[in-house]
């Protein structure tokens, strides 16, 4: 079997910086509390009028042209996130139409904060496969337009932001590039971070009541969802070192998802990682969901933190519940 391995890397910001401050006029809340327990000192809204599906399209320009190929020469779309345009279709054939790429399938993912990691996984194996020879893969959101602004809501929405990164996905020698991937999931803590409605389960599946209830915004168990991200973030990333036959210190970085500092800082200190081997930029975009493993990613290339050779580790965990990492020889 060939090796897959990620040729190209891109992302796209809105342009408005929210700062903690603006928040405050909005909610019960203040800069220091939420510096203290998430780290998220200023995050990125888009204007009305702006979709995932914009941004995505935009990432995904930069990483196919730093790829040094066009978009004709993408054989498979993956786009994953919670935030699409619309509930269908999904945002892999906006972007199809956008960039003016050949009629190639296009697939969407809807594992939330894992979301890039099962479609990188799916990238992998078409790649080593040899079905595709470039796969795009897009994690995308737009979450300032569905949060809950009141103070009712503060526990979420100070979390969330807007952004987008992409990936493209190219053939390489065996054993360099994406070396494994590993997914896994828990949907009896489904209801611990959710969007309950609208829901097709419900007939009208829209309901002034449902709106009265709040219950179009999301809910979060927040003490659950930090229990759970600081044991499964170690645990996966030491399941990937283990199945290529590495220890951690083999480790050059990691790229947790950037659910939250506090959670970035426990798990780097669960796996004995000094500060520097643990990616973090939540302090400038909140929790992006989807797109903030492949943000993250851009910003390491574009500052030079990864060479190559070195043992890249990308992890995620997040609403499913569900986990991920993705063990890389870059
Ligand atoms: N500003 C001010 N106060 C807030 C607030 C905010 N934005 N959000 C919640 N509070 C209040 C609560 O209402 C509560 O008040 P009370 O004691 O009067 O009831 C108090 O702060 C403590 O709330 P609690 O939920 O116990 O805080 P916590 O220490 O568990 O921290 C989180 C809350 C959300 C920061 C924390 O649970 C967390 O980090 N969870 C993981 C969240 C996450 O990363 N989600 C994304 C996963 S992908």
């Amino acid at each position: 079997m060939r090796g897959a391995r990620i040729i190209g890397t891109g992302r796209a910001l809105p342009m408005r910086v929210v700062k903690n401050e603006e928040l405050t006029l909005r909610m019960d809340t203040s800069d220091e509390w939420i510096v203290q327990r998430t780290g998220v000192r200023e995050r990125r809204y888009v204007d009305p009028g702006t979709g995932s599906s914009h941004l995505g399209a935009e990432a995904a320009r930069n990483a196919i042209a730093n790829a040094g190929i066009t978009p004709e020469d993408i054989d498979l779309i993956v786009f994953a996130s919670l935030s699409p345009d619309h509930v269908f279709p999904g945002n892999g054939v906006l972007v199809q139409e956008r960039l003016g790429m050949r009629t190639v399938g296009a697939l969407d993912v809807r594992d939330q904060c894992s979301g890039f990691l099962y479609g990188l996984s799916v990238a992998e194996a078409y790649v080593k496969g040899r079905f595709h020879d470039h796969v795009l893969v897009i994690g995308a959101e737009v979450q300032s337009t569905g949060l809950d602004f009141s103070t009712k809501g503060r526990d979420v929405a100070v979390i969330f932001g807007d952004g987008a990164g992409a990936v493209v996905v190219g053939p390489a020698e065996p054993g360099r590039g994406i070396l494994s991937s590993h997914l896994h999931s828990e949907g009896k803590y489904a209801k611990d971070l959710w969007l309950e409605a609208p829901s097709f389960i419900d007939n009208p599946w829209i309901t002034h009541e449902m709106i009265d209830a709040g219950k179009h915004f999301p809910k979060m168990n927040g003490r659950y969802v930090f229990t759970h991200a600081v044991r499964r973030f170690p645990e996966v990333t030491l399941e990937s070192l283990l199945k290529n036959g590495l220890t951690i210190a083999d480790l050059s970085l990691l790229i947790p998802h950037q659910a939250n500092l506090r959670i970035t800082q426990a798990v780097g200190a669960a796996l004995q990682l000094p500060e520097e081997k643990v990616f973090s930029n939540v302090e400038r975009y909140g929790n992006t969901t989807a797109a903030s493993i492949p943000i993250a990613l851009d910003e390491c290339v574009e500052q030079g933190r990864i060479r190559e050779g070195d043992i890249v580790c990308l992890a995620s965990f997040g609403s499913g519940f569900t986990w991920a990492s993705t063990l890389l020889r870059w």
